[in-house]
């Protein structure tokens, strides 16, 4: 009996560094003039990489596939190459998963051997592809190689604006709100002991990735309710804007529900919101040297006599914004200091980096995009129900928490 005991104990211990581990992940790219922030992930056997656009905005991740009739493949890795044993069949568990978090009709009858299905994106880009099954090298040492659901992507059409800048991708790791994602199917596999992911997105571009919940900042997290009525999305609720001038011009009119979503390299408000915004910043580069000037990278721009070289050279004559989610003792501030929502472009001018969601069809929905979570871990809590955040560089990936004292 003993022995038996012993051997259980001596198991549990050796599955517990495996089980306790988040997974993290290194990012590329930037806000501009990449556009995206992605990481490499290897898939198949044997392991292939690809570059994944890192979307909190869409719940699933697909690759671009190689498909027989239609080729328009852009990545820079050979596209995917499917078989029919991957093929997951349409009545299985993941696909019902997958077609609820699309919001898509179950029905199996017309191809009952596999998973189709359609993705819509904001900005108009679609993805038309069938659900396969293949294994991902979760880490390097290739301890954690799960097999996973993921999209095999065979005919994209493109949107009103290009969803990536001038990288492009092999396609897109979709860690939205869902129940068939990626973070969720490493959830119930076990891999991860906690539903809980995170990034931090470098304001000078690269960054880091983890799923898992042992690299959170056990200190200096601002929560946030998690509200669970916007489909796919991970939302703080309804969020007003401000902007920091001397007595807090109110940008906004009234409170708007509000999403994160990394894979949009932009922010978008309310059109109401946005007309404030823009004359409220007018306010504060009135008596600055910077004049108004067309670039067309963004919508609105300034310059200087000379080129501006870098954001440093200009974000003091810029104010701090920020966003109010919640009320109560649920109130929450996030504070977005001005190098988040400008750029510096290659023209050598200066750009707002928040933009007229009107313009895109969101109207009464604030999207907060990669810009404004830049220099910030963000952590998505679906234990808790909470969405959190703390102001860092995102030049080091955090290690993990010791084990005492870790309260998550
Ligand atoms: C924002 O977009 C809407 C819809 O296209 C447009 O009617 C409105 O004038 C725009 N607002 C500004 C300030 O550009």
């Amino acid at each position: 009996m003993a022995a038996i005991w012993t051997m259980v104990i001596v198991h549990l211990l050796l599955l517990l560094p495996l089980l306790r581990s988040s997974i993290v992940f290194e990012l590329h790219g930037d806000v501009y003039p990449t556009g995206l922030f992605y990481v490499t992930m290897n898939i198949g056997e044997p392991a292939k990489p690809y570059n994944l656009d890192v979307d909190t905005g869409s719940p699933l991740t697909w690759l671009e596939c190689n498909a027989p009739l239609k080729s328009t493949h852009k990545g820079p890795h050979e596209p995917y190459r499917p078989t029919r044993t991957n093929l997951v069949p349409c009545e299985d568990e993941r696909c019902v998963a997958v077609h609820r978090d699309l919001g898509l009709a179950h029905d199996c009858t017309q191809n009952p051997h596999q998973c189709d299905y359609v993705l819509r994106y904001k900005d108009g880009e679609s993805s038309l592809g069938v659900l396969l099954i293949d294994q991902f090298s979760l880490t390097t040492n290739n301890e954690n190689r799960p097999y996973l659901a993921f999209g095999c992507g065979y005919d994209q059409e493109g949107g009103q604006e290009a969803r990536a800048g001038p990288v492009e991708v092999d396609g897109v790791l979709g860690i939205g709100r869902g129940t068939g994602d990626l973070v969720s199917q490493l959830r119930q596999q076990g891999i991860i002991t906690q539903h809980i992911f995170g990034h931090c997105l470098g304001v000078r571009g690269g960054g880091f990735l983890f799923f898992g919940g042992d690299r959170v900042p056990s200190a200096g997290v601002t929560w946030v309710p998690m509200a669970q009525n916007v489909r796919s999305h991970y939302s703080p609720g309804a969020a007003t804007l401000n902007l920091n001038v001397q007595l807090e011009y109110p940008v906004s009119v009234e409170p708007m529900p509000t999403i994160f979503d990394s894979g949009s390299t932009y922010t978008y408000v309310h059109m109401d919101t946005y007309a404030r915004l823009i004359s409220a910043v007018a306010v504060t580069l009135e008596s600055s040297s910077l004049t108004k000037a067309h670039d067309d990278a963004l919508p609105e721009c300034w310059e200087e006599n000379e080129l501006i070289q870098s954001v440093d050279n200009v974000k003091n004559k810029f104010k701090p914004l920020e966003f109010t989610f919640g009320h109560g003792v649920n109130q929450a501030t996030m504070e977005i200091p001005p190098e988040n929502y400008i750029v510096v472009t290659q023209n050598g001018k200066v750009c707002l980096g928040i933009l007229n969601g009107s313009q895109i069809g969101l109207d009464r929905l604030n999207l907060i995009g990669g810009n404004i979570m830049q220099n910030h871990i963000m952590i998505y809590d679906n234990e808790r129900a909470r969405i959190g955040w703390v102001r860092t560089s995102c030049d080091e990936m955090p290690g993990p928490e010791p084990l005492i004292g870790s309260r998550l």
